[in-house]
Protein backbone atom coordinates (compact mmCIF):
# COMPACT_ATOMS: atom_id res chain seq x y z
CA UNK A 1 0.00 0.00 0.00
CA UNK A 2 1.65 2.93 -1.11
CA UNK A 3 1.37 6.59 0.18
CA UNK A 4 -0.49 7.57 -2.90
CA UNK A 5 -3.20 4.86 -3.07
CA UNK A 6 -4.35 5.30 0.73
CA UNK A 7 -7.47 6.99 1.28
CA UNK A 8 -7.51 9.25 4.05
CA UNK A 9 -10.12 10.39 5.95
CA UNK A 10 -10.07 14.42 6.95
CA UNK A 11 -8.48 13.92 9.90
CA UNK A 12 -5.61 11.88 8.56
CA UNK A 13 -6.42 8.39 9.26
CA UNK A 14 -5.42 5.46 7.24
CA UNK A 15 -8.49 3.87 5.65
CA UNK A 16 -9.07 0.06 6.37
CA UNK A 17 -6.17 0.50 9.55
CA UNK A 18 -8.68 1.83 12.03
CA UNK A 19 -8.83 0.71 15.66
CA UNK A 20 -11.63 -1.50 16.07
CA UNK A 21 -12.62 0.72 19.06
CA UNK A 22 -14.25 4.14 17.23
CA UNK A 23 -12.61 7.28 18.25
CA UNK A 24 -15.82 9.25 17.88
CA UNK A 25 -19.59 8.07 18.67
CA UNK A 26 -22.35 10.09 18.02
CA UNK A 27 -25.64 9.36 19.45
CA UNK A 28 -28.66 10.21 18.47
CA UNK A 29 -30.62 9.75 21.77
CA UNK A 30 -34.45 8.78 20.28
CA UNK A 31 -37.41 7.24 22.05
CA UNK A 32 -38.10 9.01 25.13
CA UNK A 33 -41.82 10.33 24.36
CA UNK A 34 -42.72 6.61 23.04
CA UNK A 35 -40.97 4.67 26.44
CA UNK A 36 -43.33 7.50 28.45
CA UNK A 37 -46.57 6.73 26.68
CA UNK A 38 -45.69 3.14 26.68
CA UNK A 39 -45.90 3.48 30.45
CA UNK A 40 -48.81 6.16 30.83
CA UNK A 41 -46.45 8.85 31.58
CA UNK A 42 -45.93 12.40 30.35
CA UNK A 43 -43.36 13.07 27.69
CA UNK A 44 -41.65 14.60 30.32
CA UNK A 45 -40.90 11.66 32.31
CA UNK A 46 -39.49 9.75 29.35
CA UNK A 47 -37.03 12.67 29.28
CA UNK A 48 -36.24 13.07 32.03
CA UNK A 49 -35.17 8.71 32.60
CA UNK A 50 -33.57 9.85 29.67
CA UNK A 51 -30.78 11.85 31.31
CA UNK A 52 -30.29 8.48 33.52
CA UNK A 53 -29.26 6.91 30.74
CA UNK A 54 -26.91 9.87 29.37
CA UNK A 55 -24.86 9.30 32.62
CA UNK A 56 -24.35 4.99 31.53
CA UNK A 57 -23.15 6.01 27.93
CA UNK A 58 -20.65 8.55 29.74
CA UNK A 59 -19.77 5.78 31.74
CA UNK A 60 -19.13 3.38 29.31
CA UNK A 61 -17.43 5.79 27.37
CA UNK A 62 -15.07 6.52 29.83
CA UNK A 63 -14.31 2.54 30.46
CA UNK A 64 -13.90 1.11 26.98
CA UNK A 65 -11.85 4.67 26.08
CA UNK A 66 -13.65 6.35 23.54
CA UNK A 67 -11.87 9.74 23.16
CA UNK A 68 -14.89 11.90 21.97
CA UNK A 69 -18.88 11.06 22.52
CA UNK A 70 -21.37 13.58 21.25
CA UNK A 71 -25.06 13.26 22.41
CA UNK A 72 -27.92 14.49 20.33
CA UNK A 73 -30.16 16.43 22.75
CA UNK A 74 -31.96 18.93 21.01
CA UNK A 75 -32.44 19.79 17.49
CA UNK A 76 -32.89 22.81 15.94
CA UNK A 77 -36.08 20.98 14.59
CA UNK A 78 -37.28 20.59 18.26
CA UNK A 79 -38.58 23.58 18.06
CA UNK A 80 -41.30 22.43 16.43
CA UNK A 81 -42.76 20.80 19.73
CA UNK A 82 -44.95 22.47 22.31
CA UNK A 83 -43.63 24.72 24.21
CA UNK A 84 -43.90 23.36 27.69
CA UNK A 85 -41.26 20.29 26.25
CA UNK A 86 -38.95 22.67 24.81
CA UNK A 87 -38.95 24.29 28.23
CA UNK A 88 -38.56 21.22 29.73
CA UNK A 89 -35.88 20.00 27.46
CA UNK A 90 -33.96 23.31 28.46
CA UNK A 91 -34.79 22.89 32.20
CA UNK A 92 -33.20 19.48 32.28
CA UNK A 93 -30.13 20.59 29.85
CA UNK A 94 -29.44 23.42 32.83
CA UNK A 95 -30.32 20.43 35.70
CA UNK A 96 -27.39 18.13 34.05
CA UNK A 97 -24.89 20.74 34.06
CA UNK A 98 -25.75 21.57 37.27
CA UNK A 99 -25.74 18.49 39.06
CA UNK A 100 -23.33 16.29 36.95
CA UNK A 101 -20.78 18.91 35.86
CA UNK A 102 -18.30 18.51 39.25
CA UNK A 103 -18.34 14.30 38.36
CA UNK A 104 -17.50 15.08 35.08
CA UNK A 105 -14.97 17.20 35.82
CA UNK A 106 -13.82 14.16 38.39
CA UNK A 107 -13.72 12.03 36.06
CA UNK A 108 -11.28 13.67 33.28
CA UNK A 109 -14.33 14.87 30.89
CA UNK A 110 -14.00 17.70 28.16
CA UNK A 111 -17.54 19.21 27.95
CA UNK A 112 -18.30 21.00 24.82
CA UNK A 113 -21.39 22.27 23.46
CA UNK A 114 -22.42 22.48 19.56
CA UNK A 115 -25.12 23.87 18.12
CA UNK A 116 -26.58 27.45 17.46
CA UNK A 117 -25.91 30.28 20.27
CA UNK A 118 -29.32 31.90 18.82
CA UNK A 119 -32.77 31.78 20.56
CA UNK A 120 -30.53 30.56 23.64
CA UNK A 121 -31.80 32.07 27.25
CA UNK A 122 -28.66 33.63 28.58
CA UNK A 123 -28.33 31.87 31.90
CA UNK A 124 -28.10 28.32 29.49
CA UNK A 125 -25.52 30.18 27.96
CA UNK A 126 -23.70 30.92 30.80
CA UNK A 127 -23.88 27.59 31.86
CA UNK A 128 -21.85 26.34 29.00
CA UNK A 129 -19.87 29.02 29.30
CA UNK A 130 -19.21 27.51 32.95
CA UNK A 131 -19.15 23.85 31.88
CA UNK A 132 -16.24 24.56 29.12
CA UNK A 133 -14.28 26.72 31.09
CA UNK A 134 -14.11 24.10 34.08
CA UNK A 135 -13.48 21.40 31.96
CA UNK A 136 -11.38 22.58 29.05
CA UNK A 137 -8.10 21.32 30.64
CA UNK A 138 -9.45 17.70 30.30
CA UNK A 139 -8.33 15.16 28.27
CA UNK A 140 -9.87 11.29 28.71
CA UNK A 141 -13.13 12.31 27.42
CA UNK A 142 -14.70 14.60 24.87
CA UNK A 143 -18.57 14.99 25.58
CA UNK A 144 -19.91 16.84 22.91
CA UNK A 145 -23.60 17.99 23.72
CA UNK A 146 -25.32 18.82 20.42
CA UNK A 147 -28.13 21.34 21.71
CA UNK A 148 -30.19 23.56 19.58
CA UNK A 149 -27.67 21.65 16.70
CA UNK A 150 -28.57 21.03 13.21
CA UNK A 151 -26.17 20.12 10.62
CA UNK A 152 -28.18 22.07 7.80
CA UNK A 153 -27.75 25.15 10.08
CA UNK A 154 -24.15 24.18 10.97
CA UNK A 155 -22.86 23.89 7.16
CA UNK A 156 -24.65 27.58 6.56
CA UNK A 157 -23.29 29.49 9.70
CA UNK A 158 -19.85 28.32 8.76
CA UNK A 159 -20.45 29.13 4.53
CA UNK A 160 -21.41 32.45 6.13
CA UNK A 161 -18.00 32.89 8.12
CA UNK A 162 -16.10 31.59 4.75
CA UNK A 163 -17.75 33.94 2.86
CA UNK A 164 -17.04 36.78 5.01
CA UNK A 165 -13.48 36.39 4.53
CA UNK A 166 -13.78 36.08 0.33
CA UNK A 167 -15.87 39.23 1.53
CA UNK A 168 -12.92 41.37 3.23
CA UNK A 169 -10.52 40.05 0.51
CA UNK A 170 -8.55 37.63 3.26
CA UNK A 171 -9.27 34.29 1.50
CA UNK A 172 -9.44 33.16 -2.02
CA UNK A 173 -12.38 31.26 -3.20
CA UNK A 174 -10.15 28.87 -5.30
CA UNK A 175 -8.16 28.08 -2.06
CA UNK A 176 -11.40 26.91 -0.67
CA UNK A 177 -11.51 23.19 -0.23
CA UNK A 178 -12.78 20.65 2.91
CA UNK A 179 -10.41 21.49 5.01
CA UNK A 180 -10.90 25.18 4.89
CA UNK A 181 -14.95 24.31 5.44
CA UNK A 182 -14.50 21.77 8.51
CA UNK A 183 -12.64 24.42 10.45
CA UNK A 184 -15.10 26.65 10.52
CA UNK A 185 -18.25 23.87 11.46
CA UNK A 186 -18.52 23.82 15.43
CA UNK A 187 -16.95 20.52 15.11
CA UNK A 188 -13.57 21.77 14.18
CA UNK A 189 -11.89 20.81 17.09
CA UNK A 190 -13.08 17.01 16.72
CA UNK A 191 -12.59 13.84 14.70
CA UNK A 192 -14.66 12.79 12.23
CA UNK A 193 -17.83 10.32 13.57
CA UNK A 194 -16.57 7.00 13.66
CA UNK A 195 -19.89 5.26 14.67
CA UNK A 196 -23.41 6.50 15.11
CA UNK A 197 -26.23 5.15 16.76
CA UNK A 198 -29.54 5.55 17.08
CA UNK A 199 -32.00 4.53 19.50
CA UNK A 200 -35.79 3.83 18.85
CA UNK A 201 -35.43 2.02 15.62
CA UNK A 202 -35.70 4.79 13.42
CA UNK A 203 -33.72 4.79 10.33
CA UNK A 204 -32.86 8.19 9.52
CA UNK A 205 -30.22 10.97 10.86
CA UNK A 206 -32.80 13.88 11.37
CA UNK A 207 -30.14 16.50 10.25
CA UNK A 208 -27.42 15.58 12.74
CA UNK A 209 -23.57 15.59 11.65
CA UNK A 210 -24.13 14.83 8.11
CA UNK A 211 -20.65 16.73 6.71
CA UNK A 212 -18.99 14.71 9.73
CA UNK A 213 -20.92 11.51 9.32
CA UNK A 214 -20.09 11.16 6.12
CA UNK A 215 -17.81 7.45 6.71
CA UNK A 216 -19.58 6.60 9.84
CA UNK A 217 -20.33 3.20 10.82
CA UNK A 218 -24.61 3.41 11.10
CA UNK A 219 -25.92 1.35 13.98
CA UNK A 220 -29.81 1.73 14.74
CA UNK A 221 -30.63 -0.14 17.75
CA UNK A 222 -34.72 -0.85 18.62
CA UNK A 223 -34.22 0.13 22.30
CA UNK A 224 -35.63 3.44 23.67
CA UNK A 225 -33.52 5.99 24.96
CA UNK A 226 -34.24 5.79 28.69
CA UNK A 227 -33.78 1.80 28.41
CA UNK A 228 -30.05 2.67 26.52
CA UNK A 229 -27.77 0.58 29.13
CA UNK A 230 -24.16 -0.54 28.92
CA UNK A 231 -25.63 -3.89 27.41
CA UNK A 232 -26.66 -1.95 24.53
CA UNK A 233 -23.68 0.84 23.95
CA UNK A 234 -21.36 -2.47 23.91
CA UNK A 235 -23.33 -3.64 21.36
CA UNK A 236 -22.91 -1.40 19.31
CA UNK A 237 -19.38 -0.76 19.71
CA UNK A 238 -18.65 -5.10 18.81
CA UNK A 239 -21.21 -4.40 15.74
CA UNK A 240 -18.56 -1.49 14.94
CA UNK A 241 -15.27 -3.81 15.41
CA UNK A 242 -16.97 -6.33 12.98
CA UNK A 243 -17.78 -3.58 10.21
CA UNK A 244 -15.11 -3.19 7.36
CA UNK A 245 -14.54 0.40 6.48
CA UNK A 246 -13.06 1.30 2.94
CA UNK A 247 -13.30 4.86 2.99
CA UNK A 248 -13.86 4.32 -1.08
CA UNK A 249 -11.08 2.04 -1.75
CA UNK A 250 -10.74 -1.45 -0.81
CA UNK A 251 -10.71 -3.64 2.06
CA UNK A 252 -7.28 -5.33 3.49
CA UNK A 253 -3.72 -4.20 3.00
CA UNK A 254 -4.23 -2.74 -0.54
CA UNK A 255 -2.11 -5.34 -2.75
C1 LIG B 1 -35.64 12.03 22.04
O1 LIG B 1 -36.86 11.48 22.32
C2 LIG B 1 -35.39 13.33 22.75
C3 LIG B 1 -35.44 14.50 21.88
C4 LIG B 1 -35.64 14.49 20.59
C5 LIG B 1 -35.27 15.78 22.52
P1 LIG B 1 -38.20 11.96 21.62
O2 LIG B 1 -38.79 13.06 22.42
O3 LIG B 1 -37.97 12.30 20.19
O4 LIG B 1 -39.08 10.66 21.76
P2 LIG B 1 -40.04 10.04 20.67
O5 LIG B 1 -39.25 9.90 19.40
O6 LIG B 1 -41.18 10.99 20.51
O7 LIG B 1 -40.43 8.72 21.23
C1 LIG C 1 -33.63 13.67 16.70
O1 LIG C 1 -34.78 13.08 17.19
C2 LIG C 1 -33.21 14.79 17.60
C3 LIG C 1 -32.64 14.38 18.88
C4 LIG C 1 -32.44 13.16 19.28
C5 LIG C 1 -32.29 15.47 19.75
P1 LIG C 1 -36.23 13.52 16.71
O2 LIG C 1 -37.19 12.69 17.46
O3 LIG C 1 -36.37 14.99 16.81
O4 LIG C 1 -36.20 13.13 15.17
P2 LIG C 1 -37.38 12.84 14.16
O5 LIG C 1 -38.33 14.00 14.23
O6 LIG C 1 -38.02 11.57 14.58
O7 LIG C 1 -36.71 12.70 12.83
MG1 LIG D 1 -38.02 11.24 18.47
Amino acid sequence: MTANTVPRTVNGDPAGCEAALPRHVGIIMDGNGRWAASRGLFRSEGHRRGVEAVRRAVDVALKRGVACLTLFSFSSENWSRPVEEVEFLFGLLRLFIRRDLADLHRQGVRVKVIGSRERLPSDILSLIAEAERLTAANSRLTLVVAFNYGSRDEIVRAVRRVAERVQAGTLDPAAIDEAILAADLDTAAFPDLDLVIRTSGEYRLSNFLLWQAAYAELVFLPVLWPDFDAASFNAALDEYAARSRRFGGIAGSGV
